[in-house]
């Protein structure tokens, strides 16, 4: 067994993890906006050359109020998704039942919190940034997949955020505290949904012959693909963003070398981290050795 989750300890530590949305966004907490939002390993707005120091920060924070959009977008879809996977055994293993209805219940309050967040960068960013969507479409197109592989995607996403908060933004001083802290303690519940998206995926997998599994995984590629060009559209969006937001017309040359490098930043953050977690692969090689050989290959495009 690579793994020693269990309803009961995940339950367990998730009591004593949980906040309140006011502990995180006090109502007169304000963003800073003379500091970055989101760590450079994620943003790669830093390096692009062509943009002042200003252009680059700004940028920066229009990737901050992306990532409130698309986690508010993805967390729309998990939320049916683990109450669909918890209402056909409702008896028998309590806590089983109260772990999964906590965690619906802690991404009710998150894709609260992420609405909460973005209204407060609204207030204080002068021009309005778009965003794809709408997230009921998104949602739509995501579930309507196997479950085995909408579960797959669901704990790539648990694990790639863990991820974000552990490698690039715990240690990270230089960005706005308040954005900081909603990563934090978006993390520390994450921890255990991660946990039990295991669960799901070895439930849904169970039984499974090869082909079904491999079959599975080609939908999860399919719901990627997806995302993925909706990614490719959110980059372009974002630097319509700069450029309302600072007056400067880029030209189609700029426009398309920034998209590019964009792209490629977007989908490190929402794909390539968590296709390459370390936990997210040691689940895929527990059902199926062939399964994480596949995800191996095609992980290099979305780093
Ligand atoms: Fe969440
Ligand atoms: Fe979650």
């Amino acid at each position: 067994m690579y793994h020693d989750y269990n309803f009961g300890s995940v339950l367990a530590a998730s009591s004593r993890a949980a906040w309140q949305i006011d502990d995180v966004l006090p109502a007169d907490a304000r963003l800073d906006f003379a500091r970055p939002f989101m760590p450079e390993s994620l943003a790669r707005t830093g390096a692009l050359d062509g943009l002042s120091r200003n252009e680059q920060l700004i940028l920066n924070q229009v990737r901050g109020h992306e990532y409130l959009v698309i986690f508010g977008l993805v967390e729309e879809f998990i939320l049916p998704f683990v109450l669909d996977h918890a209402r056909p055994q409702l008896n028998g293993d309590d806590a089983r039942i109260r772990a999964l209805l906590n965690f619906a219940s802690e991404e009710a309050k998150h894709i609260d919190l992420f609405k909460r967040f973005h209204q407060r960068f609204v207030d204080g960013f002068s021009t309005p940034c778009h965003v794809i969507g709408p997230p009921e479409a998104v949602a739509a197109e995501v579930l309507r997949h196997d479950p085995l592989a909408v579960a797959l995607v669901i704990l790539h996403i648990e694990w790639m955020t863990q991820r974000h908060y552990v490698d690039s933004v715990r240690d990270d001083g230089s960005l706005d505290p308040l954005f900081t802290s909603l990563l934090k303690y978006h993390w520390m519940e994450e921890a255990q949904h991660a946990k039990l998206d295991t669960l799901m995926v070895e439930t849904l997998a169970e039984g499974r012959d090869e082909a079904a599994i491999s079959s599975a995984l080609d939908e999860y590629l399919e719901i990627g693909m997806f995302l993925d060009e909706g990614l490719k559209a959110q980059a372009a969006m974002n630097l319509e963003a700069l450029e309302r937001a600072t007056g400067r017309a880029l030209s189609d040359e700029e426009k398309t070398a920034l998209s590019e490098k964009q792209h490629q930043a977007l989908r490190w953050t929402y794909l390539g981290s968590g296709m390459t977690h370390p936990k997210f692969v040691a689940t895929l090689a527990a059902i199926s050795p062939a399964a994480r050989d596949r995800i191996a290959n095609v992980a290099p495009a979305f780093c």
